[in-house]
């Protein structure tokens, strides 16, 4: 069983794009600069923007952290996204996703100028990648298809299963993996809470992305041998045998099935790091204009 060290990759990620900085700053051009709005106090949240702007300080991005209570109304959020999409400092913006529910995350995460949007998630950028155009892929897909491609993973032809139609990771992942494209060319099937005979699919698949929500979803019993295996899941779950009581756990049972499989994303280092290291990516394509030009 090979490790898809997700970890490891950011690392290597890190350093080219400080590199990267270094050139534009010997140009006399400014840093990068990546600006997260944060609402509400939900811990996984802000441990994940934490994340975000610790890896932004480490390869010399600027950033910024815009923090809202969770009753905040959706009007003072859209100010601010308008004023950061003005701002010729900030090349890219996220909001951390859940919001609270009385915001609409679609009126939200659609108001960001798609210029600055570096998450992946508004309409332009994501009918631009279905289309095969250059666009800000949506980060966590990106990662994905990142991480196959440095363990030289052969998706051309392979039968791909998703499991989750999110929007930001299922569907665009599909998308992804079923396009012309080096990294894609795989038939892809999308599977959700209305599948049935799911077990029939999981036990065909070469390829499956899991991405449920649901810990320990995935057994050894559903899968056949040396499956690839990327898992999108996180969970904190109580546990007798850690220190603190608690430990973190993926969509898949990595213990049961780590014997059968051929590749597989551990969790922690797996994805999580590589969603990362596209926001960086993209943050830094935007501080280029290599997507969209200034006009
Ligand atoms: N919440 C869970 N994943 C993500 C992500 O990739 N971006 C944002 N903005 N929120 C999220």
């Amino acid at each position: 069983m090979i490790l898809l060290d997700g970890k490891a990759l950011f690392q290597k990620i890190k350093l080219d794009l400080s590199n990267e900085v270094q050139r534009l700053l010997d140009e006399n051009k400014k840093a990068p600069h990546l600006a997260a709005i944060l609402v509400g106090d939900d811990p996984a949240s802000d441990t994940y923007v934490n994340a975000k702007m610790k890896a932004c300080r480490e390869i010399g991005f600027e950033s910024s952290v815009f923090r809202y209570p969770n009753d905040v109304s959706q009007n003072t959020l859209l100010d601010k996204i308008f004023e950061i999409n003005d701002d010729d400092n900030i090349d890219g913006l996220i909001v951390q996703l859940p919001l609270p529910h009385h915001i609409d995350e679609n009126d939200i995460t659609h108001s960001i100028s798609h210029k600055k949007d570096v998450d992946g998630f508004h309409p332009v950028n994501i009918g631009r990648m279905v289309l095969g155009l250059p666009t800000f892929l949506p980060a966590t897909p990106f990662g994905i298809v990142s991480l196959l491609d440095e363990y030289n993973i052969e998706t051309s032809g392979k039968k791909c299963l998703v499991l989750g139609r999110s929007h930001i990771v299922g569907t665009p992942i599909s998308i992804l993996l079923s396009r012309n494209t080096r990294l894609g060319n795989a038939t892809v099937t999308l599977a959700h809470s209305r599948t049935k005979n799911l077990d029939k699919l999981t036990m065909e698949a070469d390829i499956i992305i899991v991405a449920i929500g649901s810990p320990n979803f995935l057994k050894s019993s559903m899968i056949k041998k040396n499956t690839i295996i990327i898992d999108v899941g996180i969970h904190r779950i109580e546990s007798t045998q850690t220190k603190s009581g608690y430990k973190l756990v993926g969509d898949v049972d990595f213990n049961d099935v780590q014997n059968y499989v051929s590749h597989i994303t551990p969790v922690p280092g797996g994805v999580g790091p590589m969603t990362i290291a596209s926001l960086l990516k993209n943050t830094l394509y935007s501080a280029k204009k290599v997507i969209y030009s200034s006009t």
